[in-house]
């Protein structure tokens, strides 16, 4: 149609994409098969989720599949390809060492297959990624700092960020745990973004900003439960990626017309449209504006602001961004 057209065509980013949700369903079949590793549900019903907790186990064994080397390189490729398919020009992806089973204790081989995967896809003119490289919300504050010393020691340029992901619910508020982790992450000149406002109330928002430093909160709708945290977040133009498919799925809130999102934008912060886990879920960045456009009505020239924000708010390095905007 004209307006998928429309919305493919408008330069954006994407900021908060995880590489552990884009197998596509068929992939993880076919794996499965060959590891004679049985599924959980049937195929028709295996991406259906009762809540972040089953969600974040099924991610386990989806990337537990992914045991060799062209396996990572075909997700990374896929990934890239999946940007290309939505006119997204540019990708911060997560990327969360823990759920990957077969690759424990050899993070640097791991991150040159992930690597290889999108060097391939640049050289075939597909989208830019640059690497946001997470913790669990769960580790502890030694091995978050054992991770960060191995990037520190890597110095790997497709990696730009530390990220915290996980269940906060289940992990209870960390407080200060990853201070020390975030504060070294800045010193090797890594950005920081963590996931916060979802699993948790405000209070995760706020323990992300104040305790970690972070220059952009995944998720971070549920800001809107402290005015003073909303005002706090438009002052100091703290970007959020929020992934309004993912919240509906998830059940973090009943319907579209319940989401935070457009009460946000208007309260002056720097929101963004964005997938999460696109494949898992059954969304699409493009059917993220479409959904966002139809519930909240907004303009053409909203759209565009929102997509420019989406630049704005990334990691990508100057000339990317200038090459964007
Ligand atoms: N929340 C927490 N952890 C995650 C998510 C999420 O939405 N997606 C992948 N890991
Ligand atoms: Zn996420």
């Amino acid at each position: 149609t004209a307006e998928a057209q429309r919305l493919k065509s408008l330069p954006k980013a994407e900021v908060h994409l995880h590489l552990e949700g884009c197998f596509d369903a068929t992939v993880i079949a076919q794996w499965a098969k060959l590891e004679g590793v049985v599924l959980p549900r049937p195929r028709e019903d295996l991406f259906k989720f009762s809540g972040l907790a089953d969600f974040l186990g099924f991610l386990d064994l989806a990337c537990g599949l992914a045991s060799t080397k062209e396996r990572l390189v075909e997700l990374s490729y896929g990934l890239s390809q999946r940007l290309a398919d939505n006119g997204t020009g540019y990708a911060d992806v997560i990327f969360n060492p823990t759920h990957w089973h077969a690759w424990q204790g050899r993070l640097g081989v791991m991150l040159e297959a992930i690597d290889a995967g999108f060097k391939e896809a640049e050289q075939d003119g597909l989208p830019t990624v640059g690497l946001c490289v997470s913790l669990l919300r769960t580790q502890s504050a030694e091995a978050a700092v054992e991770l960060v010393e191995s990037l520190s020691a890597m110095r790997h340029p497709r990696v730009v960020a530390l990220s915290v992901d996980g269940n906060e619910a289940t992990a209870g508020r960390t407080g200060p745990r990853f201070a020390e982790a975030f504060r070294r992450a800045g010193h090797a000149g890594l950005r920081r973004t963590v996931h916060a406002g979802e699993s948790s109330g405000p209070e995760g928002v706020w323990d992300a900003v104040t305790l970690l430093g972070a220059d952009r909160i995944d998720h971070g709708v549920r800001a809107i439960e402290d005015a003073s945290l909303v005002e706090m977040l438009a002052n100091r133009r703290i970007p959020l990626g929020v992934c309004p498919t993912s919240n509906l799925v998830l059940g973090v809130y009943p319907s579209i017309q319940e989401h935070p999102m457009e009460r946000l934008r208007q309260a002056g912060v720097l929101v963004s449209v964005n997938t999460d886990d696109p494949a898992l879920l059954g969304t699409s960045l493009m059917e993220e504006y479409r959904l966002c456009r139809q519930a909240f009505g907004w303009t053409d020239d909203v759209t565009k602001a929102m997509a420019h924000t989406s630049i704005e708010a990334s990691f990508a390095n100057v000339t990317v961004k200038a090459h964007l905007l």
